[in-house]
This record gives structure tokens, sequence and C-alpha cells, in this order.
């Protein structure tokens, strides 16, 4: 029985309105799982790998190991069972079937009961001759071809060996003396190791230069107490995170980069065990076609919340209502460690309800930004209704606080956000405003 039908028949006092919400809800559909009798690398694994894990899991990228070939792939194989049973693999965060995105990347039931069979038994080759191909890779610098302007840290970002993850922002001013506008932006780690995941975003008002000249360290860049980037941005780029492929904007769409206005990008690094330098690369496409839009980013935040200490499972929901005309591209879910999910949709001023995107298993270090598979209109007069949920028990691993204490909004790790950001544009020019 579903949390769901518990909680209706407890409001409903075990009274009809409970019996009718049990009647109501649909029965989970019967998934039906068919695996071959004899599971073999060659036949069913390799390309279940090749299509979902080698992208990271190859010598040299992301990933811890890799999973090219037969016998790396063995070596590995109840892990490889037990971390996509467990869905922590591949690291796509939101749920099938509740908004669709491009370039997604999970598994279906019947690809995770090929895998876990294929362990139980014992990881047979098979007929070495069936195998297919091992998958190419790109072997230039950049998969989406040659940029327009490349940017490229001043001189290398120094890496203790141990400790906590490091947020560094990096400052950029392109120089340019007119408005430029960019389809797309790849980024290239220096040192795959330890670069996690990038975030480039836009600010207008020269901040995070002030910022980057108070650094007390001679390093590149800035860090700030909480791991922010220390100011509101007026904009973003976009995400980078390994795994996921470059996204151009839909024709006739594009960031605007005004004269004055820094690219601030801001690198989250996890420390390797020793010593690293990192010096990553950013490169940016920019528009040949006429733009009518520009892309922005809208800040859906709640900062009213508090999460009372041992609380499993605390809701935080919250609605926006939508000011004007818009189209929106891109959404990313953002909590820090007591996440849990977070579930957002679109109620049209009819009333229907549209979904965005629903994260059921938040995880701090796998902070996507979704792209919509078509962009999706919103009137105005709609809500953006946002259902968030946090774990400040001490059963929460990731809990940082022990014992648990109230938590409420704050830029630093131990605090938290309620925050989805809209990647959208004005269909009739202009700005949402802000919010949080
Ligand atoms: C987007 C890149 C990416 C893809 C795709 C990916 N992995 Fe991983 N994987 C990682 C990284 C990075 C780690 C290191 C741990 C971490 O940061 O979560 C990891 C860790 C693991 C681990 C060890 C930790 C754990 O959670 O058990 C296993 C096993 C694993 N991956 C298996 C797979 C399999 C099997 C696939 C394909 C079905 C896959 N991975 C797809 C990036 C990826």
């Amino acid at each position: 029985m579903s949390i769901m039908i518990k909680t209706a028949l407890i409001c409903a006092g075990l009274g009809a309105a409970g019996v009718l919400a049990l009647q109501a809800e649909p029965k989970p559909a019967q998934i039906k799982v068919q695996t071959p009798d004899k599971v073999t690398y060659a036949e069913h694994v390799a390309p279940i790998l090749n299509k979902h894990c080698v992208s990271c899991h190859r010598p040299g990228d992301v990933a811890p190991f890799s999973l090219v070939g037969f016998d790396a792939a063995k070596k590995q194989h109840s892990m490889v069972a037990s971390s996509t049973e467990a869905k922590r693999m591949p690291p796509w965060k939101a749920v099938e079937g509740y908004g669709e995105f491009k370039g997604e990347n999970r598994l279906s039931p019947t690809e995770i009961a090929i895998l876990k069979k294929w362990s139980l038994q014992n990881a047979a080759r098979g007929d070495a001759k069936k195998e297919p191909p091992t998958p190419e890779f790109p072997k230039s610098e950049w998969s989406h071809g040659k940029p327009d302007r490349v940017i490229e840290l001043p001189k290398p970002f120094e890496l203790e060996a141990e400790g906590p993850d490091v947020y560094r922002n990096f400052v950029f001013d392109l120089g340019n003396t007119e408005d430029v506008y960019v389809k797309a932006m790849d980024v290239r780690p220096g040192n795959k190791q330890v670069v996690h995941h990038v975030i480039a975003y836009l600010d207008e008002s020269g901040r995070s230069v002030e910022l980057e000249k108070n650094s007390p360290d001679d390093q590149p860049g800035y860090s700030t107490s909480g791991g922010g980037v220390g100011i509101v941005p007026s904009g973003a780029l976009g995400g980078w995170a390994p795994g996921v492929m470059v996204q151009e904007t839909e024709p006739g769409v594009a960031f605007r980069i005004k004269p004055g206005t820094k690219v601030v990008v801001q690198v989250h690094y996890h420390k390797s065990g020793k010593p690293e330098k990192d010096q990553t690369k950013l490169a940016l496409y920019y528009a040949k076609e006429k733009i009518e839009r520009t892309r922005e980013i809208f800040w859906a935040a709640n900062p009213m919340f508090r999460i009372p200490a041992g609380a499993k499972a605390h809701p935080v929901s919250w609605t926006i209502p939508i000011p004007a005309d818009v189209t929106v591209y891109t959404v990313m879910p953002h909590m820090h460690l007591l996440g849990k999910s977070m579930k957002a949709h679109i109620v049209t001023p009819q009333g229907s309800k549209v979904p965005l995107v629903w994260v059921d298993s938040w995880d701090f270090n796998w902070q996507l930004v979704y792209t919509l598979k078509s962009p999706l209109e919103v009137k105005r007069g709609s809500k953006l209704v946002i259902d968030a949920v946090y774990d400040n028990s001490k059963d929460n691993f990731n809990n940082p606080n022990n014992p648990p204490r109230a938590v409420t909004w704050g830029e630093q790790t131990t605090d938290e956000m309620a925050l989805l950001v809209l990647g959208y544009s004005a269909d009739s020019g202009g700005k949402m405003r802000r919010r949080g």
C-alpha cells in the first residue's frame, strides 16, 4: 500500500472517502521482465554497458574504473549489478514518465534484470565473436565542433590531496563591445579525476570581480564560505556534468552577454587523495542566425521554511504565479544534503496539470540541468507548483549536522535550499521578476 493511500485512510478516519481513495488508486502496472536463460557478456551485457556506461567508465574519464571490454566488466560484475539495481547508476535522476528530456540515460527493468542475472551466473563471456565493436569516442578536443571562443583559467588551480569538496568561481570578461549571443557551451575539464561539475553563470553587476580581487589566496578565482557564487547571478549559460551532452538553444533563441557582463564559471572539485592541478576550458558557440528571444533564468525559490531536527520526511511546498507568457527550456532542481525529492508541475489557467520534473532520489553530487525534449509554452496566469521533501533525521547519512539541528534557508552546505531554476524566454521579450 502506498503512503498516499495510508494517509488518505488515516485522514478520513477510515470513513467512506478513504475507501473511495483506495479504490480509485490505480494499481501499478505489473512489469514483465524477460531475460535469456543464459546471459552472456558478448550477446546481452556488452550492448548495455556500451550504450549506458562507457561514456564515463572508460580509461581516463570521470568514473573511477573502466567498463570497456570483457575483462574490465567481469572484474566489476557484482558492483555493476548492485549499483544498477539500486538505481545509483547511470546517474540520471529524473523519474521516467514525468516530463521528457534530451539525452535521457536510464536502464529499462529488463536491462537491470539482465545485468543482475549475468552477475548471478558468474559473468560468462559467451562467444567473443558476437561482441559488439568497442564504441568510438570523439578524438577532437570539442565534440560540438570548432568553438567561436574558448576561455581558460589563466593558470592551473591547485587542489590539496584531501579534505572537503571545493567550489571555486573563476571570473571571465569576453571583452566584447557589442552584445554577444551564445547558442551552446561546452566544457573540457583540465583534470577529469577531480572536476565533478561546472556551472557557468552571468554577472551583470560585476560584483564577482570584487570577490575575486578580495580572495585571500593567490590562486585564480574565489571561493565563498557557503560554496555558492556569492552573488545573485543575472543569468546562466548552463551546466556541465560528466556524460551530459552539449545542448544548443532553439532556433532564434540565445543567451545574451552584454558588454561588461562577467562569465562566472563555478567548478565543483572532488579531492582525489593526492595533490592535483586543473585548468578547465570552456567553449562558446555564437549565434549565426537572427536572435529574437534571449534565454533567461528564473529562480523559483522558497526561502521561508524550517526543517525540524529529526524529521524524516519534511515536506516543503510552494507555488509561484507565472506573470508573463513564457517558453520553458530547462529545469534544474536544487537542494543541499537533506534533500530527498523534488517534484514540479505547472497548473495552466484552465486548471490542467503539466508535469515538469521529478527527482525522487536526490543526490547532491549529481545536480543536473534537464533540457525538456520539446520547449514548453506556459501562459500568463499559470502556476508553478513545487513539492520538496527533506530528511533531517540521523538516518540520513548525508546529514551534515550530528546530532541533527533545525535547518533553514542558507548558502552554507549545512543550511538548506528549496529552489528550482528554470531556463526560459519571455514570449514578448523582457524578464520574469526574480524570486528568492
Ligand atoms: C555520467 C557518467 C557516468 C555514467 C553514464 C555511469 N557512471 Fe558509474 N560512476 C560514475 C562516477 C563519476 C562514479 C564515482 C562515484 C560517484 O561520483 O558517484 C561512478 C561509480 C560507479 C560505481 C561504484 C559506486 C557505486 O555507486 O556502486 C559503479 C558500480 C558504477 N559506477 C557502475 C556504472 C554502470 C553499470 C553504469 C551504466 C549502467 C554507469 N556506472 C554509468 C560516472 C558514471
